[in-house]
């Protein structure tokens, strides 16, 4: 049976992160974006370089920094964003102008304002002017499942003849169905002329909840590119989630004769780090990646799997790499085996980053007796981040009732000294931030706060998400504790050192305090 390999074009640092909740900064994207490398896709589209310097900035450390893949720029077709995108990409081993213009008469007449005769001689014009920069063009048809069939076979033919090499066909608004998305690739197939020369990418939304389902039928049609995003997250509804596109794939190879490059065994490692960096947890249910994707709660099931696991199972959990989670180590552990273990579950660390990891896993080992893997993440995610810390938290304390005003207190140290301040609150989380604006002179409103236990059991650890605007700008900060006041305390601060150290703040003046 022949396979042949199908193209995963990974948008999770551009659909994905226009998604609401989804933003991430810098460093987040660069961590993503190597997560995805190491994942295996073929291609990485890391933002819209013309809508913010942050995109164009996110997109020339992507290219610079993953030399395996192809690296996307997203641009309309007018000649300054492709341009930027252009600019953007200019260190990439692999670059691919990615270039769009919507084409159904509902966005030509009501977003556009343009005739389809006035669309046809921009996508000829813009993807002309792509080419001339860059020999890997690909064009969308954005709104292309709600076209006119003729008018999209006119569309793709100007875009061959104006030199792309992959023609994608979005399903933007979630609207189309498997059938009827396998026909229309079908129909450009024997329509447009020179089709058989580039590649038919498709890019699925998930409004009706069919965005993997129209992706795989597209793939039997002769689609050979799948746009998709780790988790699905994305615009409205989210995009085709990736890990239910490869898996479906691989498990379905009977019907399905294609592969990708994906290394399965990352998969739940970048879906971890996503959920991670953004804060938006996959859903318990969620296919391949969810907490319960492998879990069999009725007797029947369970009875089952100990007679054969494939009475219920269809993949293993391992295959995406979902380890059980066991107690991995104690309080008396040695520092070769947290190496070992970290080693094992993906973060090979360095001498330094070992030391530290080892002082807050002894400082755990205190507070909580059984460690598990998921602790151990917490430990790299939360505890090894590189933002220099213009604060660090010494100490805090807080005490809440229902009669009375919550108080926190809380000590910082900077390079000034240490400091302490007091502040009441509606909750001793509130009264601890609080403390904290008072401390480091930014004003922090909380946009969005999420906690969570890592593992079960009273002397869980706890981690917490938060996204905080100070002073007009929006950061997130993650902190991990057993104890969910001071996790809210860490992740706040996290948050106000990513906003000094953006400011290249020299570390200001320790306050005086007050009591
Ligand atoms: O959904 C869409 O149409 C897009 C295009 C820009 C490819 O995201
Ligand atoms: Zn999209």
């Amino acid at each position: 049976m022949g396979t042949e390999r199908i193209t995963i074009f990974d948008t999770t640092l551009r659909d994905g992160e226009q998604s609401p909740g989804c933003s991430m900064n810098l460093d987040e994207k660069l961590q993503m974006a190597k997560q995805l490398d190491a994942l295996g896709v073929d291609v990485i589209e890391a933002g819209f370089p013309v809508a913010s310097d942050d995109d164009f900035a996110a997109v020339q450390a992507i290219a610079h920094a993953c030399r395996r893949p192809v690296i996307a720029a997203l641009c309309r077709t007018v000649p300054h964003d492709i341009q930027r995108a252009w600019e953007a990409l200019q260190e990439a081993a692999h670059p691919r102008i990615h270039t769009f213009l919507a084409t159904s008469d509902i966005h030509l007449e009501y977003k556009l304002k343009k005739t389809r005769a006035e669309a046809l001689q921009m996508i000829r014009d813009g993807v002309g002017l792509a080419k001339s920069l860059c020999q890997d063009v690909e064009f969308s048809a954005e709104d292309a499942t709600r076209s006119d069939w003729t008018y999209l076979v006119e569309v793709f033919t100007v875009a061959i003849a104006a030199g792309a090499t992959v023609l994608n066909v979005p399903d933007t608004v979630g609207y189309t169905i498997p059938d009827e998305y396998g026909k229309l690739i079908r129909h450009l197939r024997e329509h447009v002329p020179g089709i058989d020369g580039v590649t038919i990418s498709v890019h699925c939304h998930n409004d009706l909840g069919l965005a993997v389902a129209n992706s795989l039928a597209a793939v039997s049609a002769g689609a050979r590119q799948v746009e998709c995003t780790v988790n699905g997250i994305g615009e409205r509804a989210g995009n085709a989630a990736l890990e239910e596109v490869v898996m479906g794939l691989s498990v379905r190879q009977d019907v399905m004769p294609f592969t990708t490059g994906v290394n399965h065994e990352a998969i739940y490692r970048a879906s971890q780090t996503l959920a991670n960096i953004t804060g938006q947890e996959v859903q318990p249910n969620k296919a391949i990646v969810g907490r319960n994707a492998f879990a069999h709660e009725s007797g029947i099931h369970q009875h089952g799997m100990l007679s054969h696991h494939t009475t219920y199972e269809i993949m293993t959990p391992a295959s995406v790499g979902v380890r059980n989670t066991h107690l991995v180590l104690g309080k008396h552990s040695g520092r070769h085996a947290l190496a070992k273990r970290f080693e094992e579950l993906g973060y090979p660390l360095g001498r330094t980053e070992l030391d530290k990891a080892y002082k807050l896993f002894t400082k755990l080992s205190d507070q909580k007796k059984e460690i598990f893997d998921e602790d151990l993440l917490a430990i790299v995610r939360d505890g090894l981040t590189h933002i220099p810390e213009t604060f660090k938290l010494r100490a805090i304390q807080a005490t809440a009732g229902t009669a009375m005003f919550a108080t926190g207190l809380v000590t910082l140290a900077s390079d000034g000294g240490e400091v302490t301040e007091t502040a009441l609150g509606d909750g001793p989380v509130n009264a601890v931030f609080a403390a904290m604006d008072k401390l480091t002179g930014l004003k922090g409103r909380l946009l969005d706060f999420k906690i969570h236990s890592v593992t079960g059991g009273a002397d869980a650890v706890g981690e917490v998400f938060v996204q905080v605007e100070f002073d007009g700008v929006t950061q997130s900060g993650k902190g991990a504790s057993t104890d969910i006041v001071e996790a809210s305390a860490r992740a706040y601060l996290n948050a106000a050192n990513k906003v000094l150290f953006a400011k290249r703040a020299p570390a200001p003046a320790v306050v005086e305090a007050r009591s």
